[in-house]
């Protein structure tokens, strides 16, 4: 389950059962105060994994060196089981467009994704989780799918992948291609994470908002990646019109069972 502030309390006093929870990375890069405060209290009691989204990873901008040294500086505080970010870039030329934005798919991107990717392992002494993101344009220079972009990238850069199954699907509708397709081009070894989530529609996009329950074709989708990759820890992302804990307990269950019945129906 994602941690949310507005759960901090309900979770220290109901002890819900949750396997481990993904942090916002940003949200705990301060000095101080009631984030790390809460942070610390739940990390007694649960596992935790870090997800970020400054990163950049794909930008032509040098990489934020002040930025690597705080989230090493929280991967030694928190000690996650691993960190993620986006397969994206986030701005260029000191502007920050506060958006994930997808790259051409392309040589000349992966040899420069892959090298960037070498050095923020090295720096972090770990390998990373790079995440699929939901896109709205396409380049046209881009001579491959995106997922053999980003299997590329994961065996150039020997790093890991977060699969957000709601990406897939909205990035399927927009641009057309087949999501399936999509799940069986990635390495199954590579894939250590899985996203759920909720999107809006806006005229003839899908929008990935965060903002509502795992609707059914994503469930489906979701069913579809659990009979390939197997029993991989997924989480549901919920950023906006977050609900009460106990609802997104509820939609948790409802994941553990989906995915019962796919390993079953796998076997
Ligand atoms: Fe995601």
């Amino acid at each position: 389950m994602g941690l949310r502030p507005t759960h901090y309390d309900d979770i220290l006093a109901t002890r819900p059962a949750v396997d481990w929870f993904e942090i916002l990375s940003e949200n705990y890069m301060v000095d101080g105060g009631k984030p790390l405060h809460y942070l610390d209290r739940i990390r007694a009691e649960y596992p935790m994994v870090m997800h970020g989204v400054s990163l950049s990873i794909g930008s032509t901008a040098e990489l934020d060196l002040e930025y690597l040294r705080a989230l090493k500086r929280l991967a030694a505080r928190v000690e996650p089981e691993w960190i993620s970010d986006h397969l994206c870039w986030t701005g260029v030329g000191g502007h920050n467009l506060h958006d994930l934005l997808p790259l051409p798919y392309t040589d000349e991107a992966i040899a420069h994704v892959v090298e960037r990717v070498q050095r923020v392992q090295d720096f972090l002494g770990r390998r990373i989780l790079l995440e699929n993101v939901s896109s709205y344009v396409t380049y046209t220079e881009s001579d491959i799918p995106e997922w053999e972009f980003l299997t590329a990238i994961a065996a150039q850069a020997d790093c890991l992948v977060l699969l957000d199954v709601n990406n897939i699907f909205v990035s399927s509708r927009n641009h057309d291609f087949d999501a399936l397709e999509f799940l069986r081009g990635v390495p199954v070894d590579r894939v250590r994470q899985i996203h759920l989530a909720g999107h809006s529609r806006n005229g003839d996009l899908l929008i990935d908002t965060h903002d509502h329950p795992v609707p059914d074709p994503v469930w489906d989708l979701y069913a579809q990646a659990v009979g390939i990759f197997g029993n991989v820890p997924t989480m549901i992302e919920r950023d906006a019109d977050i609900p009460p804990l106990a609802e997104l307990l509820a939609e948790l269950e409802q994941a553990r069972a989906l995915a019962a019945d796919a390993l079953e129906a796998a076997a």
